[in-house]
C-alpha cells in the first residue's frame, strides 16, 4: 500500500519538505528512514493532523545525518547517546526525532532499557501496539510504502488494541496508561490476549515498580487530552490508580471538558483538583510531591482543596485568600459546588463569594496617588475596607468609594 498522497494531505507542507530532505540526505549516506509510530497510526484517521514526528533510521550511524540536517536548517540539534535519539528542534516549537533503528533489553520489570542498534523490523517489534508498529518508506525508491509486518492497519481498521508479546505491560507498565489514553481517544477495545496480559500485569503491582516521574508524564499526557475523566475512569475501573498510592482514592466520574484556554498548569490542577477532592489534603500532599508535579501544580491543588475545605467548613469568604482564588481555584470550586457539592455551606459559601468578587472597588491605585497617599501595604487594605463596606451594601458609586477614602485613611 502507498500513502504518498495521504502522507502529503495529513502532514503540512513544511513538514513534508522536511522529510524530502531526510530522504535525499538519507539517500546520500546510503541510510534507509522511515516514518514510524503515532504519525503513521493519524494517516488513517480522520481529522488528525500531526505536527510533530518520530523517524527510524537503519543501516548505519544516524548522528552524521541529523548533524547535516541540523545545519541545513539552522535548528537545535539535542542528543541523547545512550537511546540512539536526536532532537531537532525548530523556532516555531515543532520537533523533529530522528532516532536509530533498535531492539531494547530490559534487564528488569519496569526498568529503563538498555538500547542497541538493530533492524527496522526489531524496532517495530519493541513497540506498545500494532497500530504504533507501522513504518512508512521516506527511502527514494519506495516513498510512501506502508510496512506493515505485524497487522496494525487490520487492528486499526477493527479499533482493537493489541500488544506485540505477552510481557509488554511487565517491560514497560506506563502501556498500561497507554491502552487506557488509546483505547478512550479512538473508542477501541482491547483484544482478548491483550486484556489478558493487562490484568496480570496489574494484579502484579507492576505499576508500584515505576517512578514518580514516570507515572507523572503519563498522568500529565493524560490531562492533555481532550477528555481526561474516561482514561482516568478506566484506569480506576482496571484497578491501576490505586497502585500511584494505596491510600489515595481518585474520583474521575464527571464528564467534564476543562477550558481550552486554560494553561497546562491551570488545566492540570483542575482535574488533579476534582480527581483528589474527597482525600485529606495532607494525603494529597504526599502524592503529588512523590509524583514530582511541578511546584505551582501542586501548590494550585493544595489551594483549591484547602478553599473547598473552608468553605464547607463554613469559612466567611472574607477571610480566604484571594489570590488563591482566581484560575483554577475559581472554576474547581464554581464546578464543585454545581456538580458535587451537596452540602449546603458549600452552596451558601460560593454564592457569597461571587457577590462579593462583584464588589471589588472601583476606585484604582492612580485614584488614590491623586488623592495623595503613597503606594504602600496601605493600598491593599484601603481596597479591602472598600470591598467589605460594598459588600454590605454601601458605597453605591466611585465618588462614595472616593469619600470613604478621605474621610477613614490619613494621607501621611
Ligand atoms: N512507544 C512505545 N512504548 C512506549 C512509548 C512509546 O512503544 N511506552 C512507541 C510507539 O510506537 C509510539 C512511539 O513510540 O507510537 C511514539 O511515542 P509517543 O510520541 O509517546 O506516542 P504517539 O504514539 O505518537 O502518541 P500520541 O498521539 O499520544 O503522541
Amino acid at each position: 500500500m502507498n500513502l504518498a498522497k495521504v502522507l502529503k494531505q495529513k502532514i503540512s507542507p513544511k513538514l513534508h519538505k522536511k522529510l524530502e530532505e531526510i530522504s535525499y540526505l538519507s539517500n546520500k549516506l546510503n541510510l534507509s528512514s522511515y516514518l514510524v509510530g503515532g504519525t503513521v497510526r493519524d494517516l488513517f484517521q480522520d481529522g488528525l493532523d500531526r505536527y510533530d514526528c518520530d523517524v527510524t533510521v537503519s543501516g548505519g550511524d544516524v548522528k552524521p545525518l541529523a548533524a547535516l540536517l541540523q545545519s541545513q536548517w539552522k535548528c537545535e540539534l539535542q542528543s541523547y547517546p545512550a537511546f540512539l535519539t536526536h532532537t531537532l528542534q525548530f523556532s516555531d516549537r515543532t520537533y523533529l526525532d530522528i532516532v536509530t533503528a533498535r531492539e531494547e533489553k530490559y534487564s528488569k520489570p519496569a526498568a529503563l532499557p538498555v538500547v542497541i542498534r538493530g533492524t527496522l523490523l526489531a524496532d517495530l517489534l519493541r513497540r506498545d501496539f500494532s497500530i504504533n508498529a507501522m513504518a512508512l518508506s521516506l527511502n527514494k525508491n519506495s516513498w510512501g510504502e506502508l510496512m506493515d509486518p505485524l497487522g496494525g492497519l487490520m487492528d486499526l481498521k477493527n479499533k482493537k488494541l493489541k500488544i506485540l508479546h505477552a510481557k509488554s505491560f511487565e517491560e514497560d507498565p506506563t502501556r498500561i496508561f497507554r491502552a487506557a489514553k488509546f483505547l478512550c481517544r479512538f473508542g477501541f477495545r482491547l483484544k482478548k490476549e491483550t486484556e489478558a496480559a493487562l490484568k496480570i500485569a496489574i494484579q502484579e503491582k507492576i505499576i508500584a515498580k515505576l517512578s514518580g516521574d514516570r507515572i507523572r508524564l503519563e498522568i500529565e499526557k493524560i490531562i492533555k487530552e481532550r477528555e481526561p475523566f474516561p482514561v482516568f475512569k478506566q484506569l480506576k475501573q482496571w484497578r491501576a490508580l490505586e497502585q500511584i498510592d494505596p491510600k489515595l482514592k481518585w474520583f474521575p466520574s464527571q464528564i467534564f471538558r476543562g477550558d481550552t484556554k486554560q494553561s497546562f498548569k491551570e488545566r492540570a490542577a483542575f482535574y488533579l483538583s476534582l480527581m483528589l477532592f474527597g482525600n485529606s489534603v495532607e494525603r494529597v500532599k504526599g502524592a503529588l510531591e512523590k509524583l514530582h508535579f511541578e511546584r505551582e501544580v501542586q501548590d494550585r491543588v493544595l489551594e483549591n482543596l484547602n478553599l473547598a475545605r473552608a468553605l464547607e467548613g463554613g469559612e466567611s469568604v472574607l477571610k480566604l485568600p484571594q489570590k488563591a482564588l482566581e484560575k483554577s481555584a475559581l472554576l474547581f470550586l464554581n464546578y464543585t459546588v454545581q456538580h458535587i457539592g451537596k452540602q449546603r455551606n458549600l452552596k451558601k459559601r460560593w454564592q457569597e463569594y461571587k457577590k462579593w468578587i462583584q464588589c471589588r472597588p472601583l476606585l484604582d491605585g492612580n485614584t488614590l496617588i491623586q488623592l495623595g497617599f503613597k503606594s504602600g501595604p496601605l493600598f491593599k487594605e484601603i481596597f479591602r475596607r472598600i470591598q467589605i463596606h460594598k459588600y454590605g451594601g454601601k458605597l453605591k458609586n466611585l465618588n462614595e468609594e472616593i469619600r470613604f477614602v478621605v474621610d477613614n485613611f490619613r494621607r501621611d
